[in-house]
C-alpha cells in the first residue's frame, strides 16, 4: 500500500513539474508556473522520505531549513542584473550534489566485497562525470559573470584535442573500474571526478564572457542530466523524469538563445568550437551627423503621434526605469495613443529579461509583443523609443556581412516614421560594435540615464 501511495505520489510531482514548465512559458501564468513547481518539489520530498526506510524527518529539516533560508535571502536580494551569476552557482551545487551522492552510493557497505553490477557503476560514473563538469564550468561561468575571472576567452592550442583526451580518460576509469568491488572502483571514480571537472573548466574558460549566459543555460541542462544519471543510480523515477525535464528545457533554451544571438550552439558545447577572434567590422565607420534632442521636442513628437512603440533594452534595466516607462505608457494611452512593447529574444542579459521588469511594473501583457509579432507593424508606426538598447536594434546585422552580430534577427525600428534612442552616449552596447542607427535621418538622440529622462518626458507630455 505504501509503495503505491508513494509512486501515486511521484506521478502527481511529475505531473506538477510538468504543468510548471508549461505554465513558465508565458508571463500570464508564470506566477500560477511557479506556484505548481513549488507543491510539486514539496510533495516530492514529502514521498521520497515516506518511501525512503531509516530516514528522518529531524535529519531531513536540518539539512532543509539552512538551504531554505539561505535560498531565500539570497533570491530576495539579488538584482535582476546579477541573476545569471546566481543560477550558475546554483549548477555548481548541483553538481556538486551529484557527484557527492555518486561517492555516497559507491560507498554503501551494503554493496560487500563482490563485483559491482556493470549497470550501477555505469550510473555512478555518468552521474559523477556529468557532476563533476556541471560543478567546475558552473564555477568558472560565476566567476567569468561576475567579473572576477576575465572575459576573454582561453583558446589553449590543440583545446579540442585536450578534451577529448580528458573525455576518453573518464570513459578509460570506467572501464577499468568494471568487474571491481566498489572498495577497488572507488579511487577510479574520484580520479574521474577530478578529470571531469578539469574538463568543466577548460570547457568554460575557451567560451567568451559574451557567450556566459548561454553557457549559464546549457550547465543548466547538465545539471538536469545529472539529476536523471543520479536517478538512475537511486533507483528514483521521480528525479529520473525530473531531471530530464530540466536537462531537455535547459539544450532546448540555449538553442534559442544561440539562435537569438546568432552563435553556434556547437561552439558553447565543445567550448569555442570553431571560434575564431571576434572579427572587426570592414564596414566603414557610419556616415551622417548624430541628432540630439531635448525632453520637449522628444514630447512634442510623441504629442503628435498616434501609434508608439517602445523597444526596452538592458539599459532600462541597468537604470530601473521599468516603473517611470509604466507611467509614461499609462500617460499616452490617456491622451488616446496606441503603445506596444517590441521585445526582442535577447534584449538585456537574461531569457526574459525584459518580460520580468515589465511585468514587475504591471505592464499590461496584451501590450507586450514578441519580435516576430511586432516587426512588420514598425513601417506604420509614429514613434519608436529604444530605452537603453542597442544591438537589438542595429540595423548592421542586416546590412553588414562583416559586422560580428551579421544574421542575428533584429528589430527594425529605422522603419518606422521617427526613432528617438534613450541611452547616456553614442557608446556601443553588448556586442562593442558602432549602431548606424543613430546615423540615419529619421532617429535622434536622447541623451541621459534611462530613468531619469522616461520622467523628465512624462512630466514635458501634456497632462
Ligand atoms: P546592449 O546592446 O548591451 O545595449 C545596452 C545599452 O544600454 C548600451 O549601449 C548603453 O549605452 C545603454 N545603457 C546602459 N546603462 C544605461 C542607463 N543607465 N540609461 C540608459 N542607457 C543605458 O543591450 P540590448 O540592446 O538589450 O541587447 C542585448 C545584448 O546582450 C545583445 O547583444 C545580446 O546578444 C546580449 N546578450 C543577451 C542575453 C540574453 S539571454 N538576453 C544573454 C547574453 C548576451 P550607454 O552606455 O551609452 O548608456
Amino acid at each position: 500500500m505504501e509503495s503505491v501511495l508513494a509512486a501515486g505520489a511521484s506521478l502527481l510531482a511529475a505531473l506538477l513539474f510538468i504543468v510548471s514548465l508549461r505554465g513558465l512559458s508565458s508571463q500570464r501564468t508564470a506566477g500560477a508556473g511557479n506556484l505548481y513547481g513549488m507543491i510539486g518539489m514539496a510533495v516530492a520530498i514529502i514521498a521520497t522520505v515516506a518511501a525512503t526506510p531509516g530516514i528522518r524527518w529531524l535529519d531531513v529539516s536540518l539539512a532543509l531549513l539552512p538551504g531554505a533560508v539561505l535560498g531565500a535571502v539570497l533570491a530576495a536580494r539579488v538584482q535582476m542584473t546579477a541573476m545569471p551569476e546566481l543560477v550558475a552557482l546554483l549548477h555548481s551545487f548541483v553538481g556538486a550534489a551529484a557527484v557527492l551522492v555518486g561517492v555516497g552510493t559507491l560507498c554503501d557497505p551494503a554493496h560487500g566485497q563482490g563485483p559491482m553490477s556493470m549497470i550501477l557503476l555505469a550510473e555512478i560514473h555518468a552521474d559523477v562525470v556529468i557532476g563533476a563538469i556541471t560543478f567546475t564550468g558552473s564555477l568558472i561561468a560565476f566567476g567569468k559573470l561576475r567579473g572576477s575571472i576575465g572575459g576573454r576567452p582561453l583558446l589553449l592550442p590543440g583545446r579540442h584535442a585536450l578534451n577529448a583526451v580528458l573525455a576518453l580518460c573518464c570513459l578509460g576509469l570506467f572501464g577499468a573500474s568494471i568487474g571491481n568491488s566498489a572498495d577497488a572502483a572507488l579511487p577510479l571514480v574520484l580520479v574521474a571526478a577530478g578529470v571531469a571537472g578539469l574538463l568543466g573548466v577548460h570547457l568554460v574558460v575557451a567560451i567568451g564572457g559574451a557567450d556566459m549566459p548561454v553557457v549559464v543555460s546549457l550547465l543548466n541542462s547538465y545539471s538536469g542530466w545529472t539529476a536523471s544519471a543520479a536517478g538512475f543510480m537511486l533507483g528514483s523515477d521521480l528525479l529520473i523524469v525530473t531531471g530530464a525535464l530540466v536537462g531537455s528545457s535547459g539544450a532546448i533554451l540555449s538553442y534559442i538563445m544561440c539562435r537569438a544571438m546568432n552563435r553556434s550552439i556547437w561552439n558553447v558545447v565543445f567550448g569555442g568550437f570553431g571560434a575564431e577572434a571576434p572579427a572587426a567590422s570592414q564596414a566603414p565607420p557610419p556616415d551622417g551627423e548624430v541628432r540630439e534632442r531635448n525632453h520637449d521636442q522628444v514630447a512634442a513628437s510623441l504629442g503628435n503621434a498616434r501609434e508608439v512603440v517602445i523597444v526596452p533594452g538592458y539599459g532600462m534595466a541597468v537604470a530601473r526605469a521599468q516603473h517611470a516607462v509604466r507611467d509614461l505608457v499609462d500617460r499616452l494611452r490617456r491622451s488616446g495613443k496606441t503603445v506596444r512593447f517590441a521585445i526582442h529574444p535577447v534584449a538585456g542579459r537574461l531569457p526574459g529579461h525584459m518580460n520580468v521588469l515589465l511585468a514587475e511594473a504591471a505592464v499590461p501583457y496584451d501590450i507586450v509583443l514578441e519580435m516576430d509579432e511586432i516587426n512588420g507593424d514598425l513601417s506604420h508606426t509614429d514613434v519608436v523609443l529604444v530605452i537603453g538598447a542597442n544591438d537589438i536594434v542595429n540595423p548592421a546585422a542586416e546590412d553588414d556581412p562583416t559586422s560580428p552580430i551579421a544574421g542575428m534577427p533584429v528589430l527594425q525600428v529605422w522603419k518606422a516614421g521617427e526613432v528617438v534612442i534613450l541611452k547616456r552616449s553614442r557608446g556601443a552596447g553588448y556586442a562593442g560594435i558602432d549602431n548606424p542607427l543613430f546615423y540615419k535621418p529619421n532617429a535622434s538622440m536622447l541623451l541621459g540615464d534611462a530613468k531619469s529622462s522616461v520622467e523628465k518626458l512624462v512630466h514635458a507630455l501634456p497632462s
